[in-house]
């Protein structure tokens, strides 16, 4: 079934010191023994070179146009161990298709969603004994694609590489589901109408870094971006989505309108929400009318949510002239029962009704 050929690891991590990494690990610092490798070349070869090889630093050309222009994509999603001993991921084929969209949309080549979710397949078989098994706690899987040919001249490459790695992770927060603290940068924004924003592209990430060193120099966690063409309304954060619960119990988020990530988590969110029999509006949120309902009551709860940040909860908003705290700092219940639905379906503790699990071993 699955083309990929395996080059095992010669000198994989011992179990001993696997299951010390594996123990509590933080977010994206240790990597498993493989990764896997797709190539493709133009003038018709496409997509060839289905391979398992042992994790290691790529020999890549200093002219590779990756290193000059940034022509570069990337997905997030996990693997989950459930008490059954399967191993299983969360709406794969969403991932695969935002990641063909990505590649339009930086003139890369299309990668065929199956090649996508068997890459997955392959690396998390040959890696297995890696997905870690303590609540909260998963594999992270990170496909991505770029221009390898040296080549600087400035067009699209004519030669790519696509990969997957794989991290044991736990929390993408140090502190867990507990409230982070948001900067709000009012100098910076991180995309444009008809720009990258909806790619889910390394330039766009990229982009936000000083803003998130403004961030992280104010006491906040993550940085929050407003729109490129009036500066008033929520866009996204550094690394994820974001949405505002009000008091009366509906849910606005900003819309999916070209410029913010259509995030995986954040559609599932919006419908486990509508489930829930509440309204969730995707409107754009001007800042100014947020903090004043924040202040007022009418808000009161906000949240991030992405694959690494799953749902967590905003305690508070800060920016040049303003420092806001959501309904006492404390993280909202809506916010919580969120984290728990969601991670209990991704867990298998919950009714997948939406068939989003899919069967990796
Ligand atoms: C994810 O949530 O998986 C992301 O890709 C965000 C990230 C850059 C950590």
């Amino acid at each position: 079934m699955s083309q990929f050929t395996l080059e095992p690891h010669p000198n994989p991590v011992s179990p001993e010191a696997r299951a010390a990494l594996v123990e509590a690990p933080s977010f994206g610092t240790v990597f498993t023994d493989h990764m896997a490798r797709i190539n493709w070349s133009a003038g018709g070869a496409g997509w060839h070179s289905h391979r398992i090889t042992p994790y290691g630093p790529l020999q890549l050309d200093p002219a590779a146009a990756v290193l000059h222009y940034a022509q570069e994509i990337f997905e997030g999603l996990k693997a989950y161990r459930w008490a059954d001993g399967s191993i299983r991921t969360f709406r794969p084929a969403a991932n695969a298709e935002r990641f063909a969209r990505s590649a339009r949309r930086l003139a890369l080549p299309e990668l065929p969603p199956e090649d996508f979710i068997d890459a997955l397949h392959a690396l998390v078989e040959v890696d297995q004994a890696w997905v870690p098994s303590k609540p909260g706690t998963s594999l992270y899987l990170r496909p991505f694609m770029f221009a390898a040919e040296p080549f600087i001249g400035v067009r699209a490459a004519h030669e790519v590489f696509f990969l997957v790695i794989a991290s044991p992770v736990g929390a993408y927060f140090k502190g867990g589901v507990a409230p982070v603290s948001i900067w709000v940068d009012q100098t910076y924004h991180r995309a444009g109408p008809g720009g990258t924003g909806a790619a889910k592209c390394g330039g766009n990430y990229a982009a936000s870094l000083v803003s998130q060193e403004e961030a992280y120099s104010h006491g906040c966690e993550q940085v929050l971006f407003l729109d490129a063409a009036t500066s008033t309304t929520l866009e996204e954060l550094g690394g994820m989505n974001v949405a505002a619960v009000m008091a009366d119990g509906s849910v606005v988020t900003p819309p999916t309108s070209g410029t913010i990530l259509e995030g995986v988590t954040r559609s599932s969110l919006v419908q486990l929400i509508r489930d829930r029999g509440r309204e969730v509006a995707e409107r754009p949120i001007e800042l100014a009318g947020l903090l004043e309902a924040i202040k007022m009551g009418q808000v009161v709860e906000v949240f991030a949510c992405g694959t690494a940040a799953v749902v967590t909860p905003v305690g508070r908003l800060a920016g040049t002239d303003f420092d806001v705290t959501v309904a006492d700092g404390a993280p909202g219940a809506l916010t919580l029962s969120l984290y728990e639905e969601l991670t209990g379906i991704q867990y298998g503790l919950r009714e997948d009704k939406h068939g989003w699990t899919h069967r990796l071993l």
